[in-house]
């Protein structure tokens, strides 16, 4: 039994470490459910290209869960409006804004 639990304990940290040093994981994306908005792809890749590191956005800004799931960020365009969550960047400064952008993000 002690030989399982350490062996678990190795596979878990060999997960752990992998999955810290994958970008965003590039190549990943996670999508909100905008109701009549349709849906909203969050693309790993573009904005490991942008030049954000993992800290920029987690998990000061988001947690590392997929939307919808238990912990994950709970928030509607009125907080990316006032600059929080998506917002924090996308204000028109470090980012386009979402005035005249909406289909940049938002997908029929
Ligand atoms: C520009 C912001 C941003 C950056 C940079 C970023 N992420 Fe994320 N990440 C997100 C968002 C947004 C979510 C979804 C959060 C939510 O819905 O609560 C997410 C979710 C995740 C998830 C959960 C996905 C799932 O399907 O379970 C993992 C794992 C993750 N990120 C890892 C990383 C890693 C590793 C890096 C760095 C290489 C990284 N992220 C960089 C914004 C970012
Ligand atoms: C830490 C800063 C940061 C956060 C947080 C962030 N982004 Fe970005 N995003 C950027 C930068 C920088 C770019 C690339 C420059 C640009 O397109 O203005 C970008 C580009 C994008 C693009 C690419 C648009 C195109 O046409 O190429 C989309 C879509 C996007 N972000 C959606 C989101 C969504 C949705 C969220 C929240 C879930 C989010 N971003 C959170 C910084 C951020
Ligand atoms: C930077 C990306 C981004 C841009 C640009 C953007 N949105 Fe959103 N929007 C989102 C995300 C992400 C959600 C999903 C929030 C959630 O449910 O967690 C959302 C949700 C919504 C919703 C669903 C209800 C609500 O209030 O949350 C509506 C409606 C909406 N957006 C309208 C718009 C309109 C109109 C524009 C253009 C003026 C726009 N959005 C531009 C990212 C964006």
């Amino acid at each position: 039994m002690k030989k399982i639990a350490a062996i678990m304990v190795f596979v878990i940290a060999i997960v752990f470490v992998v999955g810290a040093a994958m970008a965003v994981p590039p190549g990943k994306t996670v999508k909100f459910n905008a109701g009549a908005m349709g849906t909203v792809t969050f693309s790993g890749s573009v904005h490991a290209k942008a030049g954000l590191k993992c800290s920029d956005c987690h998990t000061k800004i988001f947690p590392m869960k997929a939307p919808g799931t238990p912990g994950a960020a709970k928030f509607t365009m009125s907080d990316i409006r006032a600059g929080k969550y998506c917002g924090e960047c996308h204000n028109g400064k470090k980012a386009f804004a979402p005035n005249g952008n909406c289909t940049k993000c938002h997908k029929m």
